[in-house]
């Protein structure tokens, strides 16, 4: 698959769940047992997700860029408590809806002019290659500054469609220490986002699946030739749905993949080695 393959699979996705699930943010939930099975129950825990994910931040960080900000949710909240927050995507749609200093572009390619305490990638580092991804945070962030990482990894069985998202878990781990980024948190939630995917399965079974349905069932009864040839020429388009409901299967993400919240900090080369690759965790519990 080339890169502009993957980007628009990718940007359907996030369409299929912007646009057609009315989803604002555009990230996994993190659930609890008796979350509804529903879009609000989507939104309830993918407002969770954000809390959680945000009562990483360090105390001590003040500047912060939100790498993949996506609708910008999330970046606003950070706003709203007092950061100094900046936005980056290649989205020119995103930057039409962030109230604060956007910076266009890939990650890759993004040529920083200050140094921030902390990066944010939520459910975006999947689509920056590596070992870029590293090499252009590491001239991004301060000394002992901090980079959160909120995503899906590959395990090295991984197969199928699915395992067409996300990076290797292994080699993830491997080049964020080459590049002198020690792991503080290490977190493993994919039972707690999973649901994400069973409640957007139901939805697209129900309704998207039953409505072609029942909108053909006529068509199909009465003209099975014209039927045929409809099927034919929407082929590609039915195929891509087959395949991007494979995507929602949540007992082969769980089988190939982890969930996985991260926080790492940038050490002086120097340093590197010199202290255990896990340390105290930092406070939790600001964001409620
Ligand atoms: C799944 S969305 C996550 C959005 C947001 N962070 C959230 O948690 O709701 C992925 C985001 O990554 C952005 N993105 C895609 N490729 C990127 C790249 N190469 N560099 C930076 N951001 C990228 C997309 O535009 C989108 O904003």
């Amino acid at each position: 698959m080339n890169a502009n393959n993957k980007k628009n699979k990718g940007n359907r996705a996030l369409r299929f769940y912007n646009q057609v699930l009315g989803l604002d943010r555009l990230h996994y939930g993190l659930w609890e047992h008796d979350d509804e099975f529903s879009i609000e129950g989507v939104k309830k825990a993918q407002e969770r997700y954000e809390k959680y994910l945000l009562n990483l931040i360090p105390s001590d960080v003040k500047t912060i860029l939100d790498v993949g900000c996506g609708t910008g949710i999330m970046a606003e909240n950070l706003k709203r408590s007092g950061y100094t927050v900046e936005g980056l995507s290649p989205d020119i749609f995103q930057k039409e809806l962030s109230t604060y200093l956007f910076h266009l572009c890939c990650f890759q390619d993004f040529m920083p002019k200050i140094r921030y305490d902390c990066i944010i990638m939520s459910e975006s580092s999947q689509y920056i290659p590596l070992p870029h991804l590293f090499d252009v945070a590491k001239k991004s962030i301060k000394t002992d500054g901090y980079l959160i990482v909120s995503d899906y990894f590959l395990l090295d069985h991984a197969s199928g469609p699915l395992s067409k998202s996300g990076h290797t878990l292994k080699k993830f781990l491997n080049v964020a220490g080459q590049y002198g980024f020690k792991i503080n948190h290490d977190e493993d939630i994919t039972d707690r986002v999973t649901k994400t995917l069973d409640v957007a399965m139901h939805f697209v079974e129900k309704y998207v699946i039953q409505s072609i349905d029942i909108a053909t069932e006529k068509i199909k009864e009465n003209r099975p030739h014209l039927f045929y040839f409809i099927c034919w020429l929407f082929r590609k388009k039915i195929n891509r749905i087959k395949e991007d409901i494979k995507l929602l299967d949540s007992h082969e993400f769980k089988r190939i993949k982890r969930y996985k919240l991260m926080l790492f900090q940038l050490r002086e080369e120097d340093d590197y080695h010199k202290d255990s690759p896990f340390t105290a965790l930092l406070p939790r519990e600001r964001f409620t």
